[in-house]
């Protein structure tokens, strides 16, 4: 077997399906672009229609399989919405990425419900509600493929983690349970945990030269992360050869949990 066999063999997601939610932007989109040059045909999944129709129109111009929906993850109405639509364009999913997610980091003090509220809906109930719709079909055929995205604040409080760290513990936590349910069935589900990534999300923080320097110090690395730097850990966790990884937090973070 030659080495170009080998490796096919290992990761290529040719004939698999995937949805990617938050696939239009920043870490979600450098998933669904890895997937998708992997041999996935992807559905992405967000609001706005510009950003979706932007990234369909790349990867088929790379020759990729690309669909987009538009959908309110905030509403369990856009959710179930979303889910359905996203089905119709390739079939079901064997790959579910739950990448969508909002931070709104008002201090503790000035947290109200509102911001709570909307946090858990789209960082939570939204990958807890896909989770329900496709995971059990996913077992039923024998194969699937969960991956969600949290964030260190899992793990640690970090400018004003508030709702958002407790999103991302739950969503953590939501990955273990589904793994218990569906992983003897073929179905593995995992998160990829960034650190500091520079995408539109942290705009704000972004700005302040000196914080992102600061923070590229703190990793083992020595620089803040790239959406590209998540492609190969979820070309990974999406195909065959992560059979046997299950339930686990993989930190994608340049070393900036450990330092
Ligand atoms: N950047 C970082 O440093 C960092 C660190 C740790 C974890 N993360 C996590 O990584 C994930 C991606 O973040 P990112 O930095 O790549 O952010 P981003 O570039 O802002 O992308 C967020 C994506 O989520 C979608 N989205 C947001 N609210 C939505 C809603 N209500 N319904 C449907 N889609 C929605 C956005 O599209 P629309 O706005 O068009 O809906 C967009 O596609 C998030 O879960 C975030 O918590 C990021």
């Amino acid at each position: 077997m030659n080495a170009q066999t080998y490796v096919s063999e290992l990761f290529s997601l040719e004939g698999r399906v995937a949805v990617v939610t938050g696939g239009s932007s920043g870490i979600g989109r450098g998933i669904a672009t890895a997937l998708a040059h992997a041999g996935a045909a992807v559905t992405v999944v967000a609001r706005r229609e510009a950003e979706l129709r932007a990234t369909v129109e790349g990867l088929t111009a790379d020759g990729c399989r690309a669909a987009w929906v538009s959908a309110d993850l905030a509403t369990a109405e856009g959710a179930r919405a979303g889910a359905e639509a996203a089905a119709d364009a390739f079939g079901e999913p064997d790959i579910l990425v739950n990448c969508a997610g909002v931070n709104l980091r008002p201090p503790m003090n000035d947290l109200g419900e509102d911001v709570w509220d909307t946090t858990m809906a789209v960082n939570l109930k939204a990958p807890f509600l896909l989770g329900q719709r496709f995971g059990p079909g996913m077992a039923e055929r024998g194969y699937g493929r969960i991956i969600h995205v949290t964030s260190q604040q899992a793990h640690r409080a970090f400018v004003n983690s508030g709702a958002y760290g407790a999103s991302k513990g739950g969503l953590e936590s939501l990955a273990r349970s589904q793994a218990e349910a569906w992983s003897a069935h073929g179905v593995t589900v995992n998160t990829l945990v960034p650190g500091f990534v520079l995408t539109p999300l942290n705009e704000r923080l972004a700005s302040d030269p000196r914080k992102v320097a600061s923070l590229a110090a703190r990793t083992l690395v020595g620089r803040n992360g790239l959406a590209e730097d998540f492609a190969g850990a979820a070309v990974f966790l999406a195909g065959r050869s992560s059979a046997y990884v299950t339930g686990q937090s993989v930190f994608v973070d340049g070393g900036f949990s450990v330092h």
